[in-house]
């Protein structure tokens, strides 16, 4: 058969989704699989048992990084392809899943063929992707390509306290292989756009050139708990108030900075949290996204200067902290023309854009050369239950995987 015309197999590609997705499965038909809970665990059983049936062997590194791996006829470099299992607390079917169940659907397409590569395949399940649970996101891909260290993310507790450590040796994660240092020629992760563009234009494919900046801050504001009855207005130093102010000049200067610049506060918490005592402080966190670092420093510093203004007007302190910074990335045009050249083997239209969303490909990036694959997402809507991309654009965005990943891993047979 002309390789051109391998095709992958839609419906087992749409069957496992769907069976991975019973698994932290939510009321409202998404996912909570929260990186290193029950749920994780056992999508990564599941995960491993379909990698072993497709005769791949599996290993874990000391960060729970799971590598399934097919043989080619060299011993490597491989060709990779990951994504990740672990979602967000009200998260949906495909985010980080589609990526590693096309990986796996491109191996299965590959045997059912009887197709033998020139260079090995791995497929990468990367621990914590999302951050939802333990900050900073991209976390194990970040300690893999030597942004962070084991055991300062070791000691990284969630909002009950729990550390990262202790979690990933309770499910049985903490492998014994060393993190970094994988023998890779080229990295593919194909993931759901989740965001509006593809959608907008009628396509079901995307050619990812690279991904924006991400910078995290977590804020505390300190004023005084007092008594919500007798205490006269003017004579509180209330941090809501100083919140307040903060966050009105924030999204002012986001807005300034145009259409690109993306600023979200994703979690308040006043302390000690009773309604008839004045919070002696206030913590929130900040999401702050743009495609140029000259921009986010525009911004960075926009919200330290609104921090100062009412900490001043309001007679509160106020602590800005940056927990994390992801500056942007490009990927290298070399890769970006594979994942071209594939879609046009399938027969798709397709555009380029830049990833507004943060994937572990970011820290792959910097030890391999990376791209990236989207496939639409239904009314751009991800991060939330209702995510939904349709099996026609996953059956497609996988086809482009398997032909990109094809053209890099060669043909022995
Ligand atoms: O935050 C992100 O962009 C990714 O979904 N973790
Ligand atoms: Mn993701
Ligand atoms: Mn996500």
């Amino acid at each position: 058969m002309d390789r051109k015309n391998l095709r992958v197999n839609g419906e087992r590609l749409w069957s496992r989704l769907m069976e991975l997705a019973q698994i932290g499965a939510t009321p409202k038909g998404g996912v909570c699989r929260l990186t290193l809970s029950d749920e994780d665990r056992l999508g990564r059983e599941l995960f491993a048992r379909w990698c072993r049936e497709a005769g791949m062997t599996v290993e874990v590194d000391a960060m729970g990084n799971m590598f399934a791996r097919r043989p080619g006829r060299k011993s490597g470099p491989a060709v990779m392809s990951g994504s990740h299992l672990d979602s967000q607390p009200t998260g949906g079917k495909f985010d980080g899943a589609l990526g590693v169940l096309a990986a796996l659907e491109v191996v299965d397409t590959l045997n059912d063929a009887g197709i033998e590569t020139e260079y090995p395949i791995e497929i990468v399940n990367w621990t914590n992707e999302e951050g939802a649970r333990f900050a900073p996101a991209m976390m194990s891909s970040g300690v893999y390509a030597g942004v962070f260290k084991t055991e300062d993310i070791y000691a990284t507790t969630d909002h009950k306290g729990c550390r990262f450590g202790d979690e990933l040796e309770r499910i049985g994660y903490k492998g014994d292989l060393p993190v970094g240092g994988r023998d890779w020629k080229a990295s593919f992760e194909l993931h759901i756009e989740q965001g509006p563009i593809l959608e907008a234009e009628n396509l079901p494919v995307g050619v990812v050139t690279g991904v924006q900046g991400i910078r995290w801050f977590t804020v505390t504001i300190t004023g005084d708990e007092v008594h919500a009855g007798p205490t006269p207005m003017d004579k509180r130093r209330d941090p809501v108030r100083g919140l307040h102010q903060m966050l009105a000049l924030c999204y002012e200067a986001t807005a300034a900075e145009g259409e690109w610049a993306r600023f979200t506060v994703g979690e308040i918490n006043a302390l000690p949290g009773s309604r008839n005592t004045v919070p002696g402080s206030v913590r929130f966190t900040i999401d702050l996204r743009h495609p140029e670092d000259a921009a986010l420093d525009r911004l960075e510093n926009a919200y330290r200067a609104a921090a100062e203004d009412a900490a001043r007007v309001h007679n509160v302190d106020i602590v800005v902290d940056r927990i994390w910074n992801s500056p942007p990335v490009a990927f290298p045009e070399e890769l970006i023309a594979s994942v071209a050249n594939a879609a046009e083997t399938c027969g798709f239209k397709t555009r380029r854009l830049v990833s507004g969303a943060g994937h572990d490909s970011v820290y792959v990036s910097r030890v391999c050369p990376t791209t990236m694959i989207f496939v639409t997402s239904k009314d751009g809507i991800s991060h939330n239950e209702a995510e939904y991309s349709s099996p026609e654009a996953c059956e497609a965005g996988a086809n482009v995987l398997l032909h990109a990943m094809l053209e890099q891993a060669g043909v022995a047979n």
